[in-house]
């Protein structure tokens, strides 16, 4: 089926980024007369590494910069007369916004509104036409709160934010809605679940298990192991997001999904078998690294997505079994492991001191 939208001229923020990196990759791939900006500020979560593949693509750019600087964003608006822009730069990691909330606030919040402000003065007024422009705001499940053992996240679930995280990801939600509703803004919103694959920096669970089994390390399992949480293989992720874009209606919020629901416990037996067989190791062998550590604070218990609207309004559905992507996914890990030891270098061998000591 053709798009229902066309874009040109696309502002990606966050692409060296985990989900923001296979985003332009797929965005080159699937438009060929697409021209992609990315604006990051490569903090410790951004690495050129993730898009070496594409640098010399003349289709693409990279400006390195903070998505609060309104005079560089006002700028780029002039330059390249963006008619969409795909926003996902963000403080992402839950556990660092409990120790340092302002960060989060900051680039979230004042982040997201200064670029709705500079699409707003771009887009809109003196008889201009916003109808085939796009403001994309790539969120979270996690606004919706914590489910108990039953029910799924819909786009009409009230907003229930329970960490600085989420409560930053909710209010730029807010904001971007205002922004449509206040002054007829064209946005569209996804709020999707846990994404696991490739380049997703090794402090998050999946990565972050893979990279401690490999090296024969604890396995820090928060509390007793067994919230939930619904993973989504990020190539998926990447294609709903292209899908939304191109044919999602202006105003209106998908919810993204897996249907694929894990215990944290179980999935970390299932990545210790996986990374144990690759490298051949007798089974079980990693089992003993499993170390139940203090739980996260307010850690949410179980997230899930109803991701039918997606499905029924534009055809999109996860493409492959987690069994597979998992597999990969450690593959992917164990093959690069010159990636996985540069982006952990540094600074962040530092936070991951002060974090966890050394377990
Ligand atoms: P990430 O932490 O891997 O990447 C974030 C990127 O944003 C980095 O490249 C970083 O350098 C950049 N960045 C941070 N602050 C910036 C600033 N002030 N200006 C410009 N760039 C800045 O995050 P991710 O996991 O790829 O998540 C991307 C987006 O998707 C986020 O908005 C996140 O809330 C959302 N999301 C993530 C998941 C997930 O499972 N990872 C799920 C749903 C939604
Ligand atoms: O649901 C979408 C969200 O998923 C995104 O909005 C966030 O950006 C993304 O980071 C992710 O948040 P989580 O907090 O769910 O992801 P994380 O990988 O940090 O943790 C997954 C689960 O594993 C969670 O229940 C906490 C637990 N955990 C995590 C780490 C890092 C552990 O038990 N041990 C760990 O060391």
């Amino acid at each position: 089926a053709s798009d229902m939208n066309q874009f040109k001229n696309i502002l990606v923020t966050g692409g060296a980024g985990f989900i923001g990196s296979h985003v332009i990759r797929r965005l080159l791939k699937e438009h060929a007369d697409m021209h992609v900006v990315n604006l990051d500020l490569l903090t410790y979560a951004g690495n050129l590494e993730n898009l070496r593949d594409i640098e010399s693509n003349e289709r693409y750019a990279f400006v390195k910069g903070d998505i609060g600087d309104a005079a560089l964003i006002a700028q780029l608006f002039v330059q390249h007369d963006f008619d969409a822009v795909v926003h996902l730069a963000a403080e992402s990691h839950v556990d660092r916004s409990i120790e340092n909330p302002m960060a989060f606030l900051e680039t979230n919040i004042i982040g997201t509104a200064t670029l709705l402000h500079a699409a707003k003065n771009a887009w809109l007024g003196d008889g201009k036409d916003a109808s085939n422009r796009c403001f994309y705001h790539v969120s979270t499940d996690e606004v919706y709160g914590s489910l108990g053992a039953e029910g799924l996240f819909s786009e009409t679930t009230s907003y229930d934010p329970r960490s600085p995280y989420s409560s930053s990801k909710a209010s730029s939600d807010h904001l971007v809605r205002a922004w449509h509703h206040t002054y007829g803004l064209p946005i569209v919103i996804s709020n999707c679940s846990n994404n696991y694959g490739a380049h997703q920096f090794p402090e998050k669970l999946i990565p972050l298990m893979i990279r401690n089994i490999r090296d024969q390390r604890p396995l820090p399992v928060y509390g007793e192991g067994l919230n939930i949480r619904d993973w989504l293989w990020v190539e998926d992720h990447a294609s709903a997001i292209d899908t939304i874009l191109h044919n999602g209606a202006s105003g209106r919020t998908y919810n993204i999904g897996g249907l694929n629901e894990w215990r944290n416990i179980d999935l970390v037996h299932a990545l210790i078998r996986e990374v144990d067989a690759a490298m051949g190791r007798p089974e079980g062998t990693s089992l003993e690294l499993i170390t139940y550590v203090t739980d996260r604070a307010g850690h949410d218990m179980r997230y899930a997505i109803d991701a039918s609207r997606i499905e029924s309004e534009l055809g999109w559905k996860p493409s492959i079994q987690f069994e597979d992507g998992l597999k990969e996914t450690v593959r992917w890990y164990l093959d690069n492991a010159e990636w996985m030891d540069s982006v952990t270098s540094g600074n962040y061998q530092q936070y991951y001191e002060t974090m966890y000591g050394n377990r």
